[in-house]
């Protein structure tokens, strides 16, 4: 069983350590040896227990994504240390939902102050508002756009890690790649996920490199345990070891990846080798608010996690709900109703408001302002014991607006991969990491090695509004603009205690904006309904982006979903695959949780 596996590991690893003490030492000089972890057979949903760590903690979406962070934690690294190994094991094993070639928001805490690094991707220089419509101004369809070259960002993972690496770092940026330089060398076992993901996909096929690496001559994706080398990634992560983010910025690998956005066979992009080179990555100041005893720390803008599932939370509190809110080990309708009515009010501010702040004021000059208690008040009278029904809920007044935008409609949003990590300093990094859709833009990148293998790029710019403004002529603020990072539903997120400070949790998820529902169920679930880090990433989901509400395929009964259709909701079961991780202080230690719905695992000391 995969609950089992990181105690095995730990076991594993030691008796290999005694027994071959120089079995493999990497060229670089950090010890790394790969574990023996069977990729996670059977799909769907696999029950994990929780484990509890005195020391450290690590969680990740895949075992050897995680393994790798463990291994760096016990040879004395950072927090930021871990999540380099992870996020270069992740580009990897899970290529499907992050890598080198895509974006990342970081949150950090040193022990003193929570940062906030922004590896978002940016547009290129020379795209507009019209970038995502058809000749005849209408908007592409999502998956037309998504895989083409038009829909890649700039990439920032990497610049922002090497940011982070040098605020926070305490091993040798070398030494971070040589877990997935090592295995992308040696091969790794194909994982149930990976495999299912490219036997569902068809545009990736469409990709020349992508379709000779991922899929055999009929056609048919890698099999579960195939062990797959990535000479191309070895390589390429080989020159970001020794000469950092230079190396995938500017040179050849730059001019592989350029190349091949603007020469994609249907719809080629306007990236430049200018706008790759001059990418920064950025700090910003934590969003920090506070939420009953607890002091809750996400990203700003860009990002629109913190701020929506904050309105959330912070309408819940406004609401006398009936106690308690769990029934059978399950929210009961009540407490499902308001939630979904308060998503619907959050998502219609998101939609109109929240966008890259360089290009964007806040209401009343304050992203705050979206979270004033007085505001919440107001916007939680709105919550009736019926819905307001699909399309209603209309945005708010939080202040002072420097310009009217109109409401982006509801796109498609997907993708992304969370990394959990408590070091043995207490320092704590929560990372939401995206190359967007599921394989991204489909366009595997070889670095111009000629080698088998690559990284995939992302097509993150489909997180921009595809229409530049409205019907009625108003622009949306988070409409496509040279330089401009898209909105995001990244919510990686921090907890203290509000009285001693204390670090309580770090956690985050993927999944599309419904990462928002994910990330606020579970503070919740937590904080408010006493659950564990296990416990509460097990309960089934519901969501709505303020349409038709998703609940979790089999995870509620009949009854409550027909109660919430009386409520006037548009009930609709479907798979919801979140893929949590969090990490929480207990009296015991550091308890981890993963989620069952994914191949995550938690490892730690
Ligand atoms: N592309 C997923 C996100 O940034 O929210």
């Amino acid at each position: 069983m995969l609950h089992s596996t990181p105690t095995l590991v730990r076991h594993w690893l030691l008796v290999v350590a005694l027994l071959f003490p120089l079995a493999v030492v990497a060229e670089s000089g950090l010890p790394y040896t790969p574990p023996e972890i069977a990729p996670e057979v059977g799909s769907g949903y696999h029950a994990k227990s929780g484990s509890t760590y005195q020391q450290f903690a690590v969680a990740a979406a895949n075992p050897l994504a995680t393994d790798a962070g463990y291994q760096m934690l016990a040879a004395g690294g950072s927090a930021v240390d871990a999540a380099i190994a992870v996020q270069m094991v992740l580009t990897l094993v899970e290529p499907q939902s992050s890598g080198i070639g895509g974006g990342a928001f970081l949150l950090h805490y040193d022990g003193q102050a929570v940062s906030a690094y922004d590896g978002r991707e940016t547009a290129p220089q020379a795209v507009d508002g019209t970038l995502f419509l058809d000749a005849e101004g209408e908007p592409l369809a999502f998956l037309d756009a998504a895989a083409s070259g038009l829909s890649v960002g700039v990439p920032g993972t990497v610049r922002m890690l090497e940011l982070a690496h040098r605020d926070h770092g305490r091993l040798p940026w070398a030494d971070l790649f040589t877990p997935a330089i090592q295995l992308a060398e040696q091969g790794f076992p194909v994982s149930h996920r990976l495999h299912t993901s490219l036997a569902a996909e068809q545009r990736l096929r469409d990709d020349p490199l992508a379709q000779a690496f991922y899929y055999d001559s009929d056609g048919a994706a890698l099999a579960v345990g195939y062990m797959l080398k990535n000479p191309a990634l070895a390589a390429i992560l080989s020159a970001i070891a020794t000469d950092g983010s230079a190396a995938l910025h500017t040179g050849v690998i730059a001019e592989d990846l350029v190349s091949r956005v603007r020469s994609h066979h249907s719809r080629p992009g306007r990236m430049t080798l200018d706008d790759l080179a001059a990418y920064q990555a950025q700090t910003r100041d934590p969003l920090c608010t506070d939420w009953r005893a607890y002091r809750i720390c996400g990203f700003p803008p860009p990002s629109s996690g913190h701020l929506t599932l904050m309105q959330i939370l912070g309408m819940l509190d406004q609401l006398e709900l009936p106690e308690p809110a769990l029934e059978n080990q399950l929210p009961r309708v009540a407490w499902l109703h308001a939630f979904l009515e308060a998503a619907r009010l959050a998502f219609a501010d998101r939609a109109q408001y929240i966008a890259d702040p360089d290009f964007v004021s806040a209401p009343a000059d304050d992203w705050a302002s979206l979270l004033a208690p007085d505001y919440l008040a107001l916007r939680a009278q709105l919550i009736g014991s019926t819905s307001m029904g699909s399309g209603a809920a209309a945005p708010g007044n939080p202040g002072t607006i420097s310009e009217v935008w109109g409401l982006q409609a509801t796109q498609p949003e997907y993708g992304t991969s969370h990394i959990s990590i408590v070091d043995a300093d207490g320092h704590a990094v929560a990372m939401t990491t995206t190359i967007e859709a599921a394989f991204g833009a489909r366009i595997l990148a070889d670095g111009g090695t000629g080698l088998p293998g690559g990284y995939l790029l992302n097509n993150e710019l489909t997180d921009f509004s595809f229409r530049p403004q409205t019907a009625e002529g108003l622009a949306i603020a988070n409409r496509v603009e040279p330089g401009k990072r898209p909105r995001s539903s990244m919510s990686p997120t921090l907890v203290f205690d509000r009285d001693s400070g204390a670090l309580v949790a770090s956690l985050g998820s993927p999944g599309g904006a419904a990462i928002i529902h994910y990330v606020a169920r579970t503070l919740i679930a937590l904080f408010d309904w006493g659950l564990d880090a296990q416990q509460a990433l097990e309960l089934p989901h519901a969501i709505t982006l303020g349409g038709t509400v998703f609940v979790e395929q089999g995870g509620f009964p009949e009854a409550t979903l027909s109660a919430l259709s009386e409520l006037g909701h548009e009930v609709q079961e479907r798979e919801l695959t979140s893929g949590l991780q969090a990490i929480q202080r207990t009296a015991d230690g550091w308890l981890g949780g993963a989620d069952p719905r994914r191949e995550g695992v938690v490892m730690g000391q």
